[in-house]
């Protein structure tokens, strides 16, 4: 069929044709947003899941949403930043909403305050005043300046908040990839966020990320599970894999057969990615409607090319030839969490001298840790792919770390 007209996204954080499964993140964001505009505590949301399960799509719909019901939205993607581009981002993030709530030459005393508060938040980090410029204010010095981020954030909150209620509206900030904040940061932000509770102010924050994001929260503040709640959204479950292979179809007149989708569903184990990737690779394929079985089989040598070089090659590129035997040797034993010493034998070494490595790997968002002494792929079928590019297990030479140098 044409490609003109293949309504599947096989693309990181693309706006799926049919976001399936996800009625009940999406009914808690619309009930956390409805509590908070009218005062009454709700718990935020923290979206834990895998690579490709849909967590950006998840984020790019709760704007959409939240924009629907007339809130302000700030969309930050984290990334291993230091505090004065955490400061920045965040500043930047918050400008732009306070002059969404209102243009600058409408300002009333509340957004005034909270302008004057986030130029003296700016201050440090942003000398010249690119943050502080557009908004004009004076007499700004001595708010949010203590150089304690969970302080200054928390004061940086309020003032934000205030003004939105001043003015009927709510201000959502949409964190992705928050597993990259560093604790100090995750921990401001949840204590700016307690208090902005306990005032029932209405500005919240909702956030995506890999699943240690929940253990990380939690021993950022032991509060935190009361003010968050951490949804996990995975592989879809047979009915909805079966619309989100299905119904984009039908909206360009195109049917599958039962048989079909059973094999779809069996090959892609109703991951979002794969089932965008396979629905892609057999759309292609296919001569005409209804899509069959023989389309589903002719067309998996192409999904799994597609895969290897948009899903799975892209992270291992990034990887430094010990880190990468790493990865080899726990796709040796095989997927599902890994003790960090089954592996250090696998590679004939201790696992204190393959600590650092195996810290790194985490760093870079490839592995997480499930539970303690335990590191799983982040990547659904990661190990697979693995040993198709790596076919033996490479026990490194004892003592390379020092000339390690990246890949790329
Ligand atoms: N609920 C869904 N139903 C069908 N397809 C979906 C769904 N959610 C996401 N997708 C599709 O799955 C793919 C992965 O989505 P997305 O990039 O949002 O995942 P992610 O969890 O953010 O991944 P990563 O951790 O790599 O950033 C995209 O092609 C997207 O269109
Ligand atoms: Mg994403």
């Amino acid at each position: 069929m044409k490609r003109i007209d293949d309504p599947y996204t096989p693309n990181a954080g693309a706006k799926p044709p049919v976001l399936a499964g996800r009625e009940a993140e999406m009914d808690e964001f619309e009930i956390l947003l409805a509590r908070s505009m009218k005062g009454r505590p709700a718990r935020s949301m923290i979206v834990t899941g895998l690579r490709g399960v849909g967590k950006t799509a998840l984020l790019n719909e709760f704007r959409e949403r939240a924009e629907h019901a007339n809130w302000v939205t700030i969309e930050l993607e984290a990334s291993k930043h230091d505090d004065s581009l955490f400061r920045r981002q965040i500043s930047l993030g918050l400008r732009t909403a306070l002059l969404r709530i209102s243009p600058r030459a409408k300002w009333d005393e509340w957004l005034e305050k909270a302008g004057r508060v986030l130029s003296s938040f700016s201050l440090t980090f942003d000398p010249d005043g690119t943050i502080s410029a557009g908004l004009d204010v004076s007499d700004f010095h001595g708010l949010a300046d203590s150089q304690i981020l969970s302080h200054d954030l928390t004061e940086l909150f309020v003032s934000v908040g205030e003004a939105a209620r001043a003015h009927k509206r709510g201000v959502v900030l949409l964190i992705d990839e928050i597993q990259f904040l560093e604790q100090t940061q995750l921990e401001s932000l949840i204590m700016a966020i307690h208090k902005t509770v306990q005032r029932a102010l209405p500005i919240t924050l909702v956030g995506a990320g890999l699943p240690q994001i929940a253990e990380l929260a939690g021993d950022a503040k032991s509060y935190s599970e009361r003010l968050f709640t951490f949804p996990k959204i995975g592989s879809l479950g047979e009915a909805d894999a079966r619309k989100a292979f299905a119904d984009p179809a039908l909206s360009e007149g195109v049917g599958w057969n039962e048989d079909a989708l059973s094999r779809a569903i069996e090959v892609t184990e109703g991951y979002p990615y794969f089932i965008q990737e396979l629905g892609s690779a057999v759309w292609g394929g296919a001569e005409k409607s209804p899509i069959r079985r023989e389309d589903v089989e002719q067309s998996i040598e192409l999904f799994e090319f597609g895969l290897d070089e948009s899903f799975f090659r892209v992270r291992l590129d990034r990887a430094t030839p010990l880190q990468a035997a790493y990865l080899r040797a726990m796709a040796e034993l095989g997927p599902g969490p890994q003790k960090a010493n089954a592996v250090a034998e696998v590679l004939q070494r201790s696992s204190r001298s393959l600590g650092p490595t195996r810290s790194e790997l985490i760093n870079m968002g490839l592995l997480y840790t499930p539970a303690h002494g335990y590191a799983e792929f982040t990547v659904p079928h990661f190990d697979r792919f693995m040993i198709r590019e790596m076919p033996h297990v490479l026990v490194p030479e004892k003592r390379t770390r020092k000339k390690e140098k990246r890949a790329d």
